[in-house]
């Protein structure tokens, strides 16, 4: 007798499912996956997810992963942009990331820029303070970020315009994964803020400088290809975007702090007698770590591939599962309790906290402003923990099927 050839499935699209349940998609089909990988088909492609410190090795390897044409043109029209640095690899990618690495890697830099947000997060507090009304958290930080990141890159006032910018980037972050009404939003926001970039790059390039220490704007605007050519304009102005809209969108971080704070209010108390800063420091990597950010990250098999003994073809979608990975109980104790303490009493685990992507970030597509997500975030936990307010009663929900996510009041506090 012939033995009949086993029935393979079909396996069906989770593009739905993963748009319908948000943070939990991956992580709850990762726990049920019975191998070391969890096999679907997203956009109508196979796509393979993989995730743990060793999975992280794997996947920013460039002879394995490549990332031309991996991501979808809704994300790029929303979040990234076109020809941004995120969809370059090799070559041209280091080249490009160099630019990143230079502006952002930089301490001293780092440090002015957590003095300027300091500075505009105490003048926004003043004037709240003055105007007697509440603040609603999440907007707040994000035109306090607008503002003290417009000053750091050296795009010139007037103030007024931080409102309006602070404004476009959440919705080109909030709408990248949304259908209908929020997709649209991003994508107008981001017609508007590359236009509005172009138009600095070129009047800084009618009136170039030779400045030892260029500015975000300068540098970006000088910087040039692997070809020697200057970028063009919109790619230009997609990559100073690339540095204005995430450092705005670290409000989402600072909302998700003042959330922890509320919720587990002796870390206040811990902040305000730590001068040395480790508290801070420990509390931004633990809400980097259990609020809910980036889901995942994904990029296409340069090659056929083996993992672990699985089969992954050329072409094949592979995924990074960040948000399970930050709760995988083999690599945290007690994954769903928040507990700064983690990162202060153990050496950290490489590649085990990835809410920012892994591997080396100046050869991979690892994200170039963890140093500065985790100084802003230390410096406005510091801030939250010695201002004096009130939480009034509100919705401090934070639905899990909602990509991004944030508590849903934005959580508004009422100043002392
Ligand atoms: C708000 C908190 C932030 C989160 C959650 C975040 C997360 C990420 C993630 C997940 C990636 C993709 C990694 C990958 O593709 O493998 C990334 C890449 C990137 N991020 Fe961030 N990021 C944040 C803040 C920042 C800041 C403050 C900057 C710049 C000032 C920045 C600039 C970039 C750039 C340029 C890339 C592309 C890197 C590449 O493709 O080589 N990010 N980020």
């Amino acid at each position: 007798m012939i033995p009949s050839k086993p029935f393979a499935a079909p396996l069906h699209d989770s593009t739905l499912g993963a748009l319908t349940r948000g943070y939990a998609w991956l992580p709850d089909r990762m726990r049920s996956a019975d191998g070391a990988v969890y096999r679907t088909r997203l956009l109508g492609r196979p796509a393979v997810a993989v995730r743990g410190p060793e999975a992280v090795l794997f996947f920013y390897d460039e002879e394995h992963v490549v990332r031309k044409q991996a991501l979808p043109g809704p994300v790029l029209d929303t979040l990234f942009g076109r020809g941004a640095v995120h969809t370059l690899d090799g070559d041209a990618h280091r080249a490009r990331k160099a630019l990143f690495m230079t502006l952002l890697k930089d301490d001293e830099s780092v440090a002015h820029l957590c003095t300027l947000v300091r500075r505009r997060w105490r003048d926004a507090m003043e004037e709240a303070s003055r105007a007697g009304e509440p603040v609603v958290l999440f907007d707040t930080a994000a035109e306090v970020l607008a503002l003290a990141v417009r000053d750091w890159a050296g795009i010139p006032p007037p103030d007024a315009e931080a409102a309006g910018l602070a404004h476009d980037c959440v919705a080109m972050v909030d709408g990248f994964a949304a259908p209908g009404l929020r997709h649209l939003r991003a994508r107008r926001a981001r017609t508007r803020q590359e236009n509005a970039m172009g138009g600095l790059v070129g009047a800084v390039r009618e009136s170039p400088t030779d400045d030892d220490s260029p500015t975000a704007l300068e540098a970006v605007a000088q910087h040039r290809n692997l070809d020697g050519e200057l970028l063009d304009t919109h790619t230009a102005a997609v990559e100073l975007l690339n540095i204005v809209r995430p450092t705005i969108a670290i409000a989402w971080f600072v909302t998700f702090a003042a959330h922890a704070l509320h919720r587990w209010p002796h870390h206040r108390k811990l902040l305000r007698a730590d001068p040395t800063g480790k508290h801070a420091l420990a509390c931004a990597h633990e809400v980097r770590r259990f609020y809910p950010f980036a889901p995942f990250v994904g990029g296409l098999a340069a090659r056929d591939l083996t993992w672990r003994g699985e089969r992954i073809e050329k072409g094949t979608m592979l995924l990074l599962d960040l948000y399970g990975q930050n709760h995988d109980p083999d690599l945290w104790a007690h994954p769903y309790r928040f507990e700064p303490h983690r990162f202060s009493r153990a050496p950290r685990l490489p590649d085990g906290l990835v809410p920012q992507g892994g591997g080396d970030p100046a050869r991979g597509h690892r994200c170039p402003g963890e140093d500065i997500t985790v100084a802003v975030l230390s410096t406005l936990v510091t801030e939250l923990a010695e201002l004096e307010y009130s939480v009034p009663p509100q919705d401090l929900t934070i639905p899990l099927s909602r990509v991004p996510t944030l508590p849903r009041s934005g959580f508004v506090l009422s100043l002392a």
